[in-house]
């Protein structure tokens, strides 16, 4: 699993020095889908374009004033932002991301709020203490874990009795096996994800209650069938069989039922209250 994340996260560093590779990026509008126009007002330009999200984790949310939210994979802090709109002066926000390049952008975006707190680590070993958030977020990350039962899990062990995740991720079905060999296709958020079922599957074996999909996104086709056929030919080149146009072309074809596969899904549950 380590091998995995520091290339995922090498992906990201790329990502923002290079541009975007992402399944999100460069999706138009359906980057922002989920966000209110008063959201998207509270942030600078340079906040949405490092963003790399599939939805908005705080819509459908009822943060009050005062609580925890816990942003994992919190990546240059958008939603860190639009949380301590929320959580307001006494509450608090805390954003774990693996990737040093991603939390210094964070840093400097999130400057001017004293009660956000970034970490640097791993969704599926957190560096947060037990029962001790009110609110779980995620945009766009879990789907890249290679042990996404471990992150469902510590998601219950942080969660205070009552609390809640709400995640925007990329899930899909019968995504072929070339997809899931490619690392490139899975750090660009297609070749790792999971159904819906098994979402839910997994945070109920987590002990978290009340699995639903709130809302679903579509994308369109032709652009994911770009996104990862840009990211493949990585994988694909090793067979030398022929020519990259070709492959391309081929490649484009190939993920079309990909594509049609694949959406963004907003997915929420909660820690049961014992009697
Ligand atoms: C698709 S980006 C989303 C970033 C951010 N949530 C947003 O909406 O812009 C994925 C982020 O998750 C981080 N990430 C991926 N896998 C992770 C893991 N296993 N543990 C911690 N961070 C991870 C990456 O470094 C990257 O910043």
């Amino acid at each position: 699993m380590k091998n995995h994340n520091q290339n995922v996260s090498h992906e990201y560093s790329k990502a923002i020095i290079e541009g975007a590779n992402s399944i999100v990026a460069n999706t138009g509008k359906g980057k922002f889908a989920g966000y209110e126009a008063a959201d998207i007002d509270l942030v600078s330009e340079e906040v949405l374009e490092q963003s790399f999200g599939c939805g908005n984790p705080l819509a459908f949310s009822a943060v009050q004033p005062g609580q925890t939210v816990l942003d994992l994979g919190c990546g240059a802090g958008l939603d860190l932002l639009l949380a301590v709109e929320k959580v307001g002066a006494n509450g608090r926000v805390i954003g774990v991301d693996m990737n040093d390049d991603m939390l210094a952008l964070a840093k400097r975006n999130c400057q001017d709020h004293p009660n956000i707190e970034l970490r640097q680590g791993v969704i599926e070993n957190l560096p947060i203490d037990s029962d001790s958030v009110d609110w779980v977020i995620s945009n766009c990350v879990i789907n890249l874990s290679e042990d996404k039962q471990s992150a469902f899990d510590e998601i219950a062990r942080v969660l205070k009795p009552g609390g809640k995740m709400l995640v925007s991720d990329i899930v899909g079905e019968n995504i072929p096996a070339w997809a899931r060999y490619s690392g490139a296709v899975k750090a660009a958020c297609a070749g790792g994800v999971i159904s819906e079922s098994q979402y839910l599957d997994g945070l109920a074996q987590a002990g978290l209650a009340n699995g639903e999909v709130l809302a679903r996104q579509f994308y369109d086709a032709n652009q994911i069938a770009s996104i990862v056929s840009d990211a493949a030919p990585k994988f694909l080149s090793k067979l030398k069989c022929c020519g990259k146009n070709l492959l391309q072309s081929v490649l484009t074809k190939a993920v079309r039922p990909v594509a049609q596969n694949i959406w963004s899904a907003k997915i929420t549950a909660r820690l049961v209250e014992q009697p």
